[in-house]
This record gives structure tokens, sequence and C-alpha cells, in this order.
């Protein structure tokens, strides 16, 4: 894990302007959202799922960032007055706080605009057809019927309580769609047979709803220092999630059986899929 974050963190550098380069406060603040912080579970897991698919690194490399930058523009904007007003993210002030709120939305428009540029710009020899693929499968998993399809429920949702179901919806979209991209395109990167793809899909479509299903608990369990976001925030804002319709203690036990399910999916695959199995482990059984 280590070495792929320090491989990320050094590649998501190299796709970010220069923070003296004009528009600054623009560039510093997409520097700030997106460097030096956060889990990076989606690129950990395109370069899991790439490795499961025999893909060069140079490739997945590419489709990390793309995914890496999609997802700290959601968290950029999920963080604003408007949506979450959280004034903490990875253990440091907001982007609207440290900079303001018309930067904080132009960081999330820019950082949107720059993952589909490092798709575009990906390395020499590669398959255009593939690359038009790649575009679409993430524009899909961003769009109205993906990650701010889900930001919109969660806003609309506000004070209400939701079915199972329901709530199944929205975390699939909100968060589930970007995990299963991270999977897809990493896959992707490499030869996979349909069957393989299938199963990988399968597999993260488990994983990304097991992803929010811990982020509600982590919010409703663990405490901020630990979190780096502000813990309790669900419950202050009448949220509802995992906990409020499960309870905390079913809303564990259901991530601990998606995580079994996730295993299942993948179990015709040999060892190159054990990155994949540790990150299933690990997303569930983190603590922050
Ligand atoms: C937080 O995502 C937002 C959700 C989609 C639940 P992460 O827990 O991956 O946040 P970072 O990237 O590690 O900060
Ligand atoms: C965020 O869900 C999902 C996206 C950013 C798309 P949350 O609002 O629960 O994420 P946190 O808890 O603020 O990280
Ligand atoms: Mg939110
Ligand atoms: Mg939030
Ligand atoms: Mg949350």
């Amino acid at each position: 894990m280590a070495s792929v974050q320090a491989r990320v963190e050094t590649a998501l550098e190299h796709c970010l302007p220069p923070r003296d380069q004009a528009p600054q406060r623009l560039h510093e603040a997409m520097r700030y959202a997106v460097l030096g912080g956060g889990k990076r579970v989606r690129p950990l897991l395109a370069f899991a799922a790439g490795a499961a698919t025999g893909a060069s690194h140079e490739r997945i490399e590419t489709v990390a960032c793309a995914v890496e930058l999609i997802h700290a523009y959601s968290l950029v904007h999920d963080d604003m007055p408007c949506m979450d007003n959280d004034v903490l993210r990875r253990g440091r002030p907001t982007v609207h706080v440290e900079f303001d709120e018309a930067t904080a939305l132009l960081v999330g428009d820019a950082l949107q605009a720059a993952a589909f540029e490092v798709i575009a710009d990906a390395p020499a020899g590669s398959d255009r057809g593939v690359q038009l693929e790649l575009v679409r499968l993430l524009a899909r998993a961003a769009g109205s019927r993906g990650m701010a399809g889900g930001q919109a429920i969660d806003l609309e949702s506000v004070g209400k309580s939701l079915t199972l179901p329901e709530l199944e919806f929205m975390h699939i979209l909100k968060t589930g769609a970007l995990i299963r991209a991270s999977v897809t395109l990493g896959a992707q990167c490499g030869s996979p047979t349909p069957a393989e793809l299938e199963r990988l899909d399968h597999f993260a479509k488990l994983l990304g709803l097991a992803f929010q299903v811990v982020d509600d608990t982590l919010d409703a369990a663990a405490n901020t220092a630990t979190l780096g976001k502000t813990a309790g925030k669900d419950a202050e804002q009448g949220k509802p999630t995992y906990v409020t319709v499960l309870g905390l203690e079913r809303a564990r036990g259901l991530a601990e059986e998606l995580r079994r399910e996730a295993h299942d999916a993948i179990v015709g695959f040999d060892e190159r899929a054990q990155h994949l199995r540790d990150l299933a482990d690990f997303i569930v059984l983190r603590q922050f």
C-alpha cells in the first residue's frame, strides 16, 4: 500500500498545475485539495485491479490519478456550506474555509476537468478505443447516474427516513459508483476476459456499498481526531444512514457480510488478485 500511495502522490503532483502558474490561487487550492492526505483507496483499487489483469503500471497510474481527482473534487463540493457544511477534511480546514467558497466551487470544476484530461493524455501507444471506454466509464460514474446523482439524493433525504432499498440505491450511487469505476478502469488497463471483468465489477459493487456503510458507522462511532473530519455529522444533520436505519451493530454486520461476498466474487482469481482481497479487508476493517 505504501509504495502505491507514494507513487500516486508523485503522479498526482505531476498532473496538477504548478502553484506559481496563473491563476495562482486556484492552482494552490487545487493542490491543497488533492495532495498530502487521504487514504488513496481508489488509486489503490485501480492498481490492485490492474495487477489482477496484467496491466502495466504506467497505464494504471493514469486511471488511478483520474479517479482520485474526481474523488477529491467530490469531497471539496461535499464539504461546502450548501452541502454538508464541514470545516475539517483530512485533518485540515476544508477548501472553502482555507480559501473561500467561490474558489472551492472552481477547484471542484477544475479537478473534474483535470481527471478527463489525464486520461486523454494517456501514455503514447495507448489504444484509443480503450481510452474512450475509460472516459465513458468515468463520466458515467461521476455524473447524475453516479456520484453526483447520489449526492442529490443525499441532500433530498435530509430529515427523512429512507427504506433499506432507497438507502442502498443512494449509497451505490454516491460512493459505490466511483469505487466501482476505480476497479473497472484499473482492470481495463490490462487484458481481462469479459467474464473476469464481470466478476471484478461485481466485487467492486459490493465493496463500494461496504465502503459507505463503514463510513456511516465511523461517523457515528469514531472520533474527529482519528477521522480527520468532524465525527457525528450525519446525526447532527438528520441524514439517513445505515446506522439510523439498521443501528450500529447491524450496520457493522452488513459491512462484514459484504466483505465476505466480495471475497467470494473473485474466488476464481489467482494470487494476482491478492491486493484486491487485502483492500476489501482494509476497507471494511479500517478505523478511519
Ligand atoms: C470519504 O472518502 C468520502 C466518501 C465517499 C465516504 P474516503 O474515506 O476515501 O476519504 P479520503 O480520500 O481517505 O480522505
Ligand atoms: C460523501 O459522503 C460522498 C461523496 C463525497 C461523493 P459523506 O458526506 O458521508 O462523506 P464524508 O463523511 O463527508 O467524507
Ligand atoms: Mg455528504
Ligand atoms: Mg460529507
Ligand atoms: Mg460520511
